[in-house]
């Protein structure tokens, strides 16, 4: 049906073959996990259109398999799979996302300015330059889909959580124990999964009212998927040990430069202009209140109204940045460090009418 080397699509677009290619490009419009582990990717376009409505996309088994079309046109799309981070959503599965809303983010995409459109009659053959824009075309390897199913099982762990603690915050988390891991030299596999894995406990400890670690129920849990999923047991146990060190109040210290790049990645998460953020987020679940200087911060107690974000800032925050366990780590702490204590400045000053 389609041969790939590297720049070039090749589509045989057949009546006998219509069907396996639309199932494909189906999936890979609706169900693009399954797709990228195929070995005929063509990855650079997707293509739609075609398909009718269906109320979210097209499905494989959908009506869009079914209906006879007469062409098929692909659309330049960036490499998601082989640079994820290009996404501009940083969705931990950005070519599921890609399916339905990416037209506008292809048109701004300066690499792409210029690519054409191809339409493929059905029944002729056509080849596709993918031209200088399109990337790596590597296919997804196992290590890649495991990461991606870490995701999505991690995601769907914390769905009931408060955005303060949620996936939002792991995908940050990701995203620079990811950078903090590539500048320290760290297994970015190791650092990855461990990221997506490690808050996938909060619910139960949550539910146990703090009764349980969510470090350690947590690596308990990321070591039993991570087995169930084939990971050898001397990674998946680096994985879950990564998890087990990464909280600020436990006794397990991060002890691997995996480990080390996730925690402070967590950390940071904590401080600067995310920090305030999520503080402020926390204090409006709790309904704290906006700020509170003039009480006497120790003598405050958590969830009630004075649990603000000066509050945490106070008892947590501001010593974050001592803990850092790497140098880039510490220097990301320095910056956001300097503009929480700036900002709280200013927010007491405002509080009390002097700015
Ligand atoms: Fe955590
Ligand atoms: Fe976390």
């Amino acid at each position: 049906m389609a041969a790939r080397s590297r720049g070039y699509f090749s589509a045989c677009i057949g009546a006998s073959n219509d069907c396996d290619l639309l199932a494909r490009c189906a999936c890979f419009v609706g169900r693009a996990v399954q797709f990228v582990s195929e070995p005929y990717p063509i990855f650079g376009y997707r293509f739609y259109k075609h398909f009718p409505d269906n109320g979210g996309g097209s499905d494989a088994h959908g009506p869009a398999y079914r209906t006879p079309k007469s062409s098929l046109t692909f659309f330049p799309l960036r490499a998601y799979h082989a640079d994820r981070r290009a996404c501009p959503r940083g969705a931990a599965n950005p070519i599921r996302r890609a399916g339905y809303d990416h037209e506008t983010e292809d048109a701004n995409e300066p690499s792409l300015r210029g690519t054409p459109r191809v339409q493929v009659p059905i029944g002729q053959r056509k080849t596709i330059d993918f031209g200088a824009p399109c990337r790596t075309l590597a296919p997804m390897n196992a290590d890649d889909r495991l990461i991606e199913d870490a995701a999505a099982y991690a995601r769907d762990q914390m769905g009931p959580l408060a955005p303060s603690h949620g996936w939002d915050h792991v995908e940050r988390v990701e995203r620079l124990a990811a950078r903090i891991a590539s500048l320290e030299g760290a297994n970015l596999f190791i650092v990855r999964l461990a990221a997506y894995l490690h808050d996938i406990a909060r619910v139960i400890e949550d539910s146990s009212g703090g009764k349980i670690c969510h470090a350690e129920a947590g690596s308990a849990m990321a070591l039993e998927f991570l087995r169930g999923r084939g990971l050898d047991e001397t990674r998946a146990r680096h994985v879950a040990d990564c998890i087990l060190s990464h909280r600020f109040r436990n006794d397990h210290a991060p002890r691997t430069i995996e480990a080390k790049c996730l925690y402070d990645a967590d950390k940071l998460d904590s401080i600067g202009a995310v920090g305030i953020g999520r503080a402020f987020l926390f204090a409006g679940e709790v309904n704290a209140r906006l700020h509170n200087p003039d009480v006497e911060i120790l003598s405050t107690t958590a969830y009630s109204g004075e649990d603000t974000a000066y509050r945490e800032y106070m008892v947590k925050l501001q010593f974050v940045r001592e803990r850092m366990q790497t140098a880039e780590g510490a220097r990301v702490a320095g910056e956001r460090h300097d503009y929480m204590v700036g900002f709280f400045s200013r927010l007491t000053a405002e509080t009390r009418g002097e700015a």
